[in-house]
C-alpha cells in the first residue's frame, strides 16, 4: 500500500511536468483525453457496443453468458476507440457513423481483444479481471479458451463483412503475431537472462501489433491505404508499446483496486519485464541472488512480493520503466504531425501522454 501511493506520487509529478496542454479546437478542455474521444465518437461507439452484444449471441448460453460478463465488465475500450479516431483523424473529422466499415472494424479488434484477455488469463492464472473474478475461475480453463476461439472467429465474420482484404490480412496478421508473442513470451518464462531487446520484441507482438492494426485498418477503412494509414498504423505500434510498458510498471507499483488485476502477478508467474530487468540491473550482489531465487517461482514464497516491490521502487526501476514509455508516447505523437489538424488527431496526441499518466 505504502508503494501504491508512493508510486501515485510519483505518476503525478510526472504529469505536472507536462507543459500544459493546447485546447482542442472544438472548445475549452475538460476531462481527460480518453472522456473526450467517448465524447467525440459517442454514436459510433454505441454501435460498437450494440455489434459486441449482437455478435456475441449463441444458443450455446455459456457462450453469451461469458462473453457478456467479460464485456460488460467494462475495460476501456481503448483499441476500438483507436480504430474510430483513426478514420476520423485520417478523413478530416467525418462523420463515420451508419454501420460503417470502422464500426465493424472497431468492434473485430474489441473480439480480438476480448479473446485474447480470455486465454491470457489462463496461461497466466490470473484470477482478477476487470475487478471481478477472471472467467476461467467461474466457467473453467477449458471454456474461457473455447469462447474466446469464438470471439476470434466471430472477429473474422465481422472483417469479411468490410469486404476489404487489405483489412483482412492487416487483422489476421495481427491475430498471427500475437499469438506468436504469447508463445514467445511462454518460451522464455523461467530463464533470467532475458535481454530487454527480447522483451520489447514480445512487448512489441503480444500487445503493439493490435494496437497498430487498429489504428491502420480504421484510417484504410476511411481513406485507403497511403502516407496517413502509415502514419497512423506506426502511432498505434508507438502506442501500444507505451501502453504495456506502463502495464508493466503497475504490476508492481499500481493498486488492484485501481487497475481490476492483481498486483504482482507477473512476479508470482516468474515474468520478467522492464521493472525486474532494471531492478536487478542496478542490484547488489544479495539482491541479485533474491531475484535469482524469487523468479523461479518454485523457490518463491508469500513474503517475496513485496521485497520485490521494495527493491523496484529503491532501484527507481518504476520511474526508469515509465521513462521508457514516455519516450514511445513521444514517438507516438511526432507520427502525427504530419495529419491535417483535427480534433481526433489531437485527441489522440493527448491519449499517448495520458496512457502513460494512468493509473488504471
Ligand atoms: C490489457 O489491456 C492487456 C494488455 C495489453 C496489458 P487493457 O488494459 O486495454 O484492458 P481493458 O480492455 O481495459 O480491460
Ligand atoms: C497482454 O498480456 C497482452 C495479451 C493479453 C495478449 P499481459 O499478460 O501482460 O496483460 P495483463 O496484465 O494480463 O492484462
Ligand atoms: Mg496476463
Ligand atoms: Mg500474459
Amino acid at each position: 500500500m505504502l508503494f501504491a501511493k508512493g508510486f501515485h506520487l510519483a505518476v503525478s509529478a510526472e504529469v505536472q511536468q507536462n507543459k500544459p496542454r493546447k485546447a482542442s479546437e472544438n472548445g475549452a478542455m475538460s476531462g481527460t483525453p480518453l472522456d473526450r474521444l467517448h465524447t467525440l465518437l459517442n454514436d459510433d461507439l454505441a454501435e460498437v457496443e450494440r455489434l459486441l452484444a449482437d455478435r456475441a449471441a449463441s444458443p450455446v448460453a455459456t457462450i453469451p453468458d461469458m462473453s457478456g460478463y467479460l464485456i460488460d465488465a467494462g475495460g476501456k475500450r481503448l483499441r476500438p476507440i483507436v480504430t474510430l479516431a483513426a478514420a476520423k483523424a485520417a478523413s478530416g473529422d467525418r462523420t463515420i457513423s451508419d454501420g460503417g466499415a470502422a464500426i465493424k472494424l472497431a468492434a473485430a479488434v474489441e473480439f480480438i481483444h476480448t479473446a485474447t484477455l480470455l486465454h491470457d488469463d489462463v496461461v497466466d492464472d490470473s484470477d482478477l479481471r476487470r475487478g471481478k473474478a477472471a472467467a476461467k475461475n467461474l466457467w473453467g480453463a477449458s471454456a474461457s479458451i473455447l469462447v474466446g476461439d469464438f470471439l476470434f472467429a466471430k472477429s473474422f465474420t465481422l472483417m469479411v463483412e468490410t469486404e476489404s482484404l487489405k483489412i483482412l490480412d492487416i487483422l489476421s496478421t495481427a491475430a498471427t503475431v500475437i499469438a506468436e508473442g504469447e508463445v514467445r513470451q511462454l518460451s522464455v518464462m523461467g530463464r533470467t537472462d532475458v535481454a530487454r531487446d527480447e522483451y520489447m520484441a514480445i512487448v512489441e507482438a503480444k500487445t503493439a501489433a493490435l494496437f497498430e492494426a487498429a489504428a491502420r485498418a480504421g484510417a484504410i477503412a476511411a481513406v485507403g491505404e497511403g502516407p496517413t494509414s502509415d502514419a497512423l498504423g506506426e502511432y498505434g505500434r508507438r502506442l501500444g508499446r507505451a501502453f504495456q510498458l506502463v502495464d508493466d510498471a503497475l504490476d508492481y507499483g499500481g493498486a488492484t483496486a485501481v487497475i481490476g488485476k492483481s498486483v504482482g502477478d507477473d512476479f508470482r508467474e516468474g515474468k520478467l519485464t522492464l521493472p525486474v530487468l532494471v531492478a536487478r540491473e542496478r542490484a547488489s550482489e544479495e539482491d541479485k541472488a533474491f531475484w535469482e531465487r524469487a523468479l523461479d517461482v518454485s523457490r518463491q514464497t508469500e513474503e517475496d512480493l513485496p521485497r520485490a516491490i521494495a527493491l523496484i521502487r529503491a532501484t527507481g526501476a518504476v520511474s526508469a520503466t515509465l521513462k521508457a514509455a514516455r519516450e514511445e508516447a513521444t514517438q507516438a505523437k511526432k507520427s502525427l504531425l504530419g495529419l491535417s489538424e483535427t480534433a481526433a488527431r489531437d485527441e489522440l496526441a493527448l491519449l499517448a501522454d495520458y496512457c502513460v499518466d494512468r493509473a488504471f
